[in-house]
């Protein structure tokens, strides 16, 4: 889709969308219509629920010299921040192609109380259509025009295009690392597989990302035994995907993410239910949001150290597979008694977790990773879980995720939850006795392997990665929820 911005035209034609404060105030673009209109917005706003609230919006029909036309309410000029203008951008694109339309022009006049200037908010709603305008459909081969997205321009009619312009260019690089995301993520799992996964990161080497991809032999030859007992149930090879951007100053230890990339997960010889397997395909989110960051930040040539490692596996039951109660020796020395196959993404992410320290020794290291259904009991889809041992880290993520609606909730750790993965047998077992704090038992898993000194973050974002209703900037499915925090992250943290 065509974005562009252009100056506020003295007469409006085809499809337009306006702003309307909250109490019914009409802004300058609205005002104009309903005077030429003799007050039939006045008039539509009465025979209505419509008042201008944020999140409200009013379809007008029959505007002389006008298509459709979309009134928008902002409510109060202070609520009207970043987040909201992404919303109002994809609340445009939903209706413009759901009703068929082409083009549209979005008229942002200035709203008085924001702390956002007209160009600012212009650039944001610009880039909330884009998210919101994604569609995969590389597999639909009988789609009718109606079910493909229509629209294929949007005009941003602001005071002061040129502002608005400038703003887009630093927002816009987000859009097709979102897009890369997504499309990763909603890939079915024959498309798919770790070594696919693996060469389509290769691509970021355009960008000067160096990417390192290691396969079962060098993995066994190094010891990351335990990452590999997940996948030899597979006839499907398991890959380590390692990128580095180090664009920053030379004696600045890097920021390091990590990445769940289980391509399937059947739960291996713990076996899950049929029901719902089918979104075990989506597994690999916590990986797919790590590249997707790592696409951006090296896209817009972040001045910052930054180190990634992905863990590609799938998790099948075969004649090979992995056993409940078989014991393997991890990268880091301690050995792990795997209860349940299907607790699989700590036992790659525990492998992961230290060949990154050993190698790359990072300041700090963030963890995403699709681990837990327990999480989604805890947080539903509004909150990915955080887990860490430092609060500043802590803190920062949280701030990123506020500021590019990524949101994060942090979650306990604690030794009584450390102790209930003890083995009898091996130095931990995979699994506590019951389901009980299951998200945070995952989480004291990943803590074991944490080096001295390292300020380490683990994002449990199963209710994160899908969403099966969709919101106003991501339609139904793969999200992308991590890599516009990775990111923001990245920008306001680690850049110098
Ligand atoms: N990939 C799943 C977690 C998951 C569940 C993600 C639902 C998204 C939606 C993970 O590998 C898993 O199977 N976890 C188990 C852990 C259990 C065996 C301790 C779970 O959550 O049931
Ligand atoms: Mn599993
Ligand atoms: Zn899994």
């Amino acid at each position: 889709m065509k974005v562009e911005f252009s100056a506020i035209p003295k007469a409006f034609s085809g499809n337009v969308a306006a702003l309307v404060g909250g109490d019914k105030q009409l802004l300058g673009a609205a005002q104009a219509i309903d005077k030429a209109g003799s007050g039939a917005l006045g008039r539509a706003m009465a025979s209505s629920r419509f008042t201008g609230a944020k999140g409200q919006s009013l379809m007008v029909l029959g505007q002389a010299g006008l298509g459709r036309l979309m009134l928008l309410g902002v409510g109060k000029g202070r609520d009207l921040d970043a987040r909201t203008a992404e919303n109002l951008g994809g609340q445009i694109v939903a209706d413009a192609n759901a009703a068929g339309q082409t083009s549209v022009t979005v008229v942002i006049d200035a709203v008085k109380g924001s702390r956002l200037t007209p160009g600012q908010i212009a650039a944001h709603v610009a880039l909330g259509a884009q998210l919101r305008n994604y569609r995969f459909d590389k597999y639909k081969t009988k789609d009718k025009p109606e079910q493909k997205n229509s629209l294929t321009a949007i005009t941003v009619a602001v005071a002061g295009p040129a502002e608005a312009r400038r703003a887009y260019d630093r927002l816009s690089p987000a859009i097709d690392a979102v897009f890369f995301t997504r499309d990763l993520v909603s890939e079915p799992a024959n498309e798919l597989y770790p070594v696919e996964f693996a060469r389509r990161a290769k691509e970021l080497a355009k960008l000067g990302v160096k990417v390192q991809i290691l396969g079962e032999a060098e993995m066994k030859k190094l010891g990351l035994n335990v990452l590999l007992a997940v996948g030899q149930g597979s006839s499907r090879e398991s890959q380590l995907l390692v990128m580095t951007w180090m664009n920053g100053p030379k004696n600045q230890k890097p920021v390091a993410l990590i990445g769940k990339g289980v391509c399937f997960d059947t739960g291996g010889i713990s076996l899950k239910p049929a029901g719902g397997m089918e979104d075990m395909k989506w597994d690999m989110g916590g990986a797919g949001a790590v590249v997707g960051a790592m696409k951006l930040i090296a896209g817009r040539k972040a001045k910052a150290n930054v180190v990634a490692v992905c863990a590609l596996v799938e998790n099948m039951p075969d004649g090979n597979a992995t056993r409940p109660g078989d014991v393997v020796k991890s990268l880091s020395g301690q050995t792990v008694e795997i209860i349940n196959t299907d607790a699989e993404g700590r036992l790659i992410l525990c492998d992961a977790m230290w060949y990154c320290q050993e190698k790359f020794k990072p300041q700090a290291m963030v963890e995403l990773s699709t681990l837990t259904g327990a999480i989604i009991i805890s947080l539903g889809h509004e909150r990915a879980g955080l887990f860490s041992n430092d609060t500043p880290l802590s803190n920062k993520l949280r701030g990123a995720g506020a500021l590019v609606g990524e949101k994060l909730w942090r979650m306990p750790l604690g030794p009584n939850y450390d102790k209930l993965i003890d083995s009898e047998i091996a130095d931990m077992k995979n699994v506590s006795n019951g389901r009980d704090g299951g998200s945070i038992t995952a989480a004291q898993f990943l803590q074991r392997f944490v080096q001295p000194g390292v300020a380490w973050a683990h994002l449990d974002i199963a209710g994160m990665a899908w969403s099966s209703k969709g919101n106003a900037t991501c339609p139904k499915g793969a999200t992308a929820y991590g890599v516009r925090l990775l990111d923001r992250l990245i920008a306001d943290n680690y850049e110098k």
